[in-house]
């Protein structure tokens, strides 16, 4: 019997930062160090997701590189046949299932989704507030007819079947596992149940249907996703689209800035070191941000002074980005790059194989083709 496959990608458009190392690298890269022996491991980048958000097209093969040197830095081994990476955009078959399930997927489905509903407005807001195209009148709804015939216009159909894509990525290798931050919950979801429909129509053994949510949690041995918040504003999550970077703690950010990122994150007036998400979001940030380090957040919890705290953070900070910087500038390209070619090649046979299995079913192949 084959392995069971885990599998996670991630995008190249912007700089990482440490909630992308806990959140979605680390778990993935302990699976392939650890038990590449039980499973095949995928990690890869899902290229062609990168332009449903307007990028610099000129820098994408760069960034492309830079994150797989992030990868390779985060500790994930290359000299294991087990261990696969890989650009989206070098196995066609990813680009060939998503048209195909784009005919059994709803629009409603999609323009559900909550990444979506987001991205949309954030956009469109944006295009707005740029002053490219003005608002005539003043009224909220004459701002939310305008939102509305931007969105029309500039979101592309790209964004919108972006988690089609996903599910695409997801089944042609059969991942059972899919370790990602919550946010990207409702997408696996959706892959569940694209696949469910296509057994159910198709036949049983069309695609694996990847585990649920909670059990993935489980296998990862968390309750819920990982979700590493701004550090500014510690409501909403520490994201690569922040645009003044204050609150967030780039992978290349000089250890000192940093070091200064966490000394000024937002607190309470509480003076209780305590983990509660509700009414102390930003001290349980940095105390979850510590345990990620490697620290011991029960030396602080109960205390009464945040100083001494942020500041043991901040020097966690400083040794973590200092050590992984030093590996990022020791990445050897020649070695990254015999990888994937020998990984593309692998990955575009076993994709290529579930590819002609679905259609034969859905009858674009002979079945006794085989
Ligand atoms: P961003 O929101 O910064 O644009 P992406 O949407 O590209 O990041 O996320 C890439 C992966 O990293 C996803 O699996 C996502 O859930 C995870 N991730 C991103 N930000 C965080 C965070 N702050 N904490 C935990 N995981 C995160
Ligand atoms: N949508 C993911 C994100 O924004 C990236 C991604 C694309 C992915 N395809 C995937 C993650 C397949 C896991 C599996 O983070």
């Amino acid at each position: 019997m084959s392995k069971q496959v885990i599998l996670t990608g991630l995008r190249a458009n912007n700089d990482l930062h440490i909630g992308h190392v806990f959140g979605a690298m680390r778990p993935i890269i302990e699976m392939a160090a650890n038990r590449s022996d039980e499973f095949q491991v995928n990690m890869f980048i899902p290229d062609l997701h990168s332009f449903t958000t307007p990028i610099d097209h000129s820098q994408l093969q760069a960034q492309i590189m830079h994150n797989i040197r992030l990868f390779v830095a985060a500790g994930l081994p290359l000299d294991n046949d087990s261990i696969n990476l890989y650009r989206q955009s070098y196995i066609p078959a990813h680009s060939e299932l998503t048209i195909i399930l784009n005919s059994f997927t709803g629009m409603g489905e999609m323009g559900r989704m909550t990444q979506f509903k987001d991205k949309q407005e954030k956009l469109s807001r944006n295009v707005i507030d740029s002053g490219e195209i003005s608002v005539v009148g003043n009224a909220d709804s004459d701002r939310a007819r305008m939102l509305a015939s931007v969105a029309s216009t500039r979101i592309s159909v790209g964004l919108f079947d972006y988690p089609v894509l996903m599910a695409a990525d997801i089944l042609l290798y059969g991942a059972s596992y899919v370790p990602v931050g919550d946010d990207q919950s409702q997408h696996l979801e959706f892959t569940r149940d694209i696949a469910e429909r296509m057994n159910n129509k198709f036949g049983d053994d069309l695609f694996v249907v990847p585990k649920s949510v909670k059990k993935q949690h489980a296998f990862f041995g968390k309750e819920q996703g990982l979700r590493i918040l701004d550090l500014v504003d510690p409501t909403k999550k520490m994201s690569k689209s922040d645009e003044t970077g204050k609150g967030v703690i780039f992978l290349g950010d000089a250890p000192e800035l940093a070091a200064k990122k966490i000394m000024s994150a937002t607190t309470d007036d509480l003076a209780l070191i305590a983990k509660n998400h509700e009414h102390q979001p930003g001290i349980t940030n940095l105390l979850e941000l510590y345990e990620q380090l490697g620290g011991d957040s029960t030396e602080f919890i109960g205390q009464t002074q945040y100083g001494a705290f942020k500041k043991a953070v901040a020097d966690k900070v400083v040794v973590f980005l200092t050590e992984f910087q030093a590996r990022v500038a020791a990445v050897d390209d020649t070695e990254i790059r015999a990888k994937l070619a020998a990984s593309e090649k692998a990955m575009n046979e076993q994709a290529q194989a579930r590819l002609l299995r679905v259609q034969q079913a859905i009858g674009l192949r002979d079945v006794k083709q085989q």
